[in-house]
């Protein structure tokens, strides 16, 4: 097999029974069709009420594209999926802006609504705050629900996140109320040692992030 050159390829995350890592074109397009049937306000790809489920799919596969295709230090995308037995169950987002100078990520998610309600969700969630806080040495990590979306604030709510206000977003035309909670590094420790998780494929990348190694490769 060719190793792809792209610095991200043999990034892992393994959590549970569950494998985060960038999916290849097959594994994407399967997402993509899972979620096309489904609008979903707060997710921008799924956002438009008149897309059909090609134009939704299309959109879910651009919108991971760009995250590779616009990748830098300053402003990053880091967009894993989770594997159950080479299975994708859902995506799983990290934002980084400035993160050298601001120690800030933001997360987002979905899984494929077959999945959902099972635990899966959190998973993800500490999977990725892992990463952010253990690995890439985070300081403060954001999120953000609809105030009906229990699913999204029920994961938000098992890792000690504080509320930090609403924020008003023009959403294709319609006004998406969004409640926003932000975690410190000092709260997750308080409570991470619940989930056992390990990374892999990072050594050497961590300038890609704006970030400084925490520990000798
Ligand atoms: C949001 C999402 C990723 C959560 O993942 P999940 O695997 O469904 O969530 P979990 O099973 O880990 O649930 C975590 C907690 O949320 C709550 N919860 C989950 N689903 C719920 C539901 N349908 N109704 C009410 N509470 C729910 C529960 O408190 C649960 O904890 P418990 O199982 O200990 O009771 C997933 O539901 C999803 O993809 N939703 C659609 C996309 C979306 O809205 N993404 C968020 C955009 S902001």
């Amino acid at each position: 097999m060719i190793r792809s050159p792209w610095p991200l390829s043999d990034l892992r995350i393994a959590v549970g029974r569950w494998e985060l890592r960038l999916p290849d074109e097959r594994e994407l397009g399967e997402f993509a069709r899972s979620v096309a049937g489904e609008y979903n306000a707060s997710v921008p790809a799924q956002s438009k009420a008149d897309d059909s489920p090609d134009e939704r799919a299309r959109r879910v596969m651009q919108d991971h594209w760009r995250t590779r295709s616009e990748w830098s230090p300053e402003f990053w995308k880091l967009d894993l999926f989770a594997f159950e037995d080479g299975r994708v169950l859902g995506q799983q987002r990290l934002i980084g802006e400035h993160f050298a100078v601001l120690g800030e990520v933001t997360t987002g998610s979905v899984l494929r609504p077959d999945r959902r309600g099972a635990g899966i969700g959190t998973a993800m969630r500490a999977a990725i705050l892992h990463l952010a806080f253990e690995e890439l040495g985070a300081l403060w990590a954001n999120t953000g629900a609809e105030p009906g979306n229990a699913a999204s604030l029920g994961v938000t709510a098992k890792f000690g996140y504080e509320p930090n206000g609403h924020r008003r977003m023009n959403m294709h035309g319609t006004v998406l109320d969004t409640a926003i909670f932000r975690l410190s590094a000092q709260r997750w420790r308080d409570w991470a040692a619940a989930f056992d998780v390990e990374v892999t494929g990072l050594d050497g990348l961590h300038a890609l992030f704006g970030a400084k190694a925490l520990r000798p490769a």
